[in-house]
């Protein structure tokens, strides 16, 4: 299956819980990606941050890889980086599947979007919570995935910020068929609302890896997105 079309399978699958494994336990990523897998998560969220465009340094090519060795899920790896440009073809060759960078860090989105899907991975575009949508609206013809934040880019655990519920409503009414994606606070309060908005990808970190029993947290989490949806 290509790359690309993993993104047509989620899409077909939506509303979908994304594990962001910012908080997971490094020291056992064969374990934590069998606890997901038993937690029947059909994608993983990968967060590379670094210091630079977020004071916050995480992870880079070697742990997208070692989960590409771990892993056939498609892997969703969110730049939050300066110059992304320079570093899609290491993170695509290194397993990426769907690469999203931040409008706020670069000059041209549609020409790097147009770069990823050029390498055959989906290409996705993010806005922090204090961006406006106008900043992207002529890049999205280029985008497969638009991602609202709903809190600032750089640490898990944030509290959720509604700004990115008003932005999903108008992006799902410029671009019907765009996949769209919240990250940023969200958990079993805060769920219901973004499908309800129209999100088809829903991040989660702390409310996944904040708990015991990830086939629990999955489940209730999954439900209070469909019955929103
Ligand atoms: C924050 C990251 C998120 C983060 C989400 O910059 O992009 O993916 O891990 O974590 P929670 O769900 O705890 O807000
Ligand atoms: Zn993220």
């Amino acid at each position: 299956m290509s790359r690309r079309d993993h993104l047509a399978q989620l899409r077909e699958a939506a509303p979908v819980i994304l594990p962001s494994l910012l908080l997971c336990d490094f020291a056992n990523l064969e374990r934590e990606v069998e606890r997901l897998l038993a937690a029947g998560v059909k994608a993983l969220h990968l967060d590379v941050m670094d210091g630079i465009f977020v004071p916050n340094i995480s992870y880079g090519m070697p742990i997208v890889a070692a989960f590409r060795k771990l892993t056939d899920l498609p892997l969703d790896v969110h730049l939050m980086i300066e110059k992304p440009q320079d570093y899609i073809r290491q993170f695509h060759e290194a397993g990426a599947d769907v690469m999203t960078i931040h409008a706020e860090a670069v000059d041209d989105v549609a020409s790097i979007l147009r770069e990823i899907k050029s390498l055959g991975a989906g290409a996705g575009v993010a806005i922090n919570p204090d961006t406006p949508l106008e900043t992207i609206v002529d890049a999205l013809p280029e985008a497969d995935l638009a991602l609202m934040m709903s809190v600032n880019a750089g640490f898990g655990g944030q509290k959720f910020n509604p700004v990115a519920l008003d932005k999903i409503r108008e992006v799902r009414r410029l671009a019907p068929d765009l996949l769209i994606e919240i990250d940023g606070g969200v958990n079993l309060d805060t769920i219901g609302r973004c499908t309800e908005a129209g999100a088809d990808l829903l991040v989660v970190g702390s409310a996944i890896f904040g708990k015991p029993d990830y086939v629990t947290a999955v489940r209730e989490l999954n439900s209070a997105a469909a019955a929103a949806s």
